[in-house]
């Protein structure tokens, strides 16, 4: 996908962040998978430090049965340990990754950081092989500084 439609996503997430929706997280999810062809599943995990681990917020697809991911476990959780962008291209060359069906070729997955500190992320399946490039995660981290006052 090109930058500038990326750029027009983005203008369109910045909108729906102004208006504040109630269901906001929700809506973001919504609007990345309709407009991202290769997006298939969008959905937001969320730290629980009490329980030290994630769980499993606003989402859009096909429902998971992973509701809650413990810290280093899966891709999700090693990003929740690292607080870095992970970027899968092939998930079956991944040892540590949580598989949610068979469909799903390739995942990247995007901290969410306040004040520098991991509370949440925006993990993204695809059904794609290998369809994320930098423009992917450069866009997504944009999004998820957007949302920091969210969680
Ligand atoms: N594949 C993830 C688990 C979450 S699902 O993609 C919704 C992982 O390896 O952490």
């Amino acid at each position: 996908m090109t930058s500038t439609k990326f750029t027009e996503v983005y203008q369109k997430i910045e909108e729906l962040v102004k208006n504040k929706p109630d269901d906001l997280l929700f809506r973001i999810c919504e609007l990345l998978k309709q407009d991202v062809y290769h997006y298939d599943w969008v959905g937001f995990y969320v730290l629980d430090p009490g329980n030290n681990e994630l769980v499993l917020g606003p989402f859009v697809g096909k429902p998971t049965p992973h509701t809650h991911i413990a810290m280093g476990k899966g891709i999700c959780g090693q990003v929740a340990e690292s607080g870095q962008t992970m970027m899968v291209q092939d998930v079956t060359q991944v040892e540590n990754y949580i598989s949610c069906g068979l469909d799903v070729q390739s995942e990247i997955v995007v901290p969410v950081l306040k004040d520098g500190r991991f509370v949440a992320e925006l993990d993204i399946d695809s059904h794609s092989p290998a369809p994320f490039t930098k423009a992917d995660s450069e866009f997504l981290s944009k999004v998820c500084n957007l949302l920091t006052d969210c969680f």
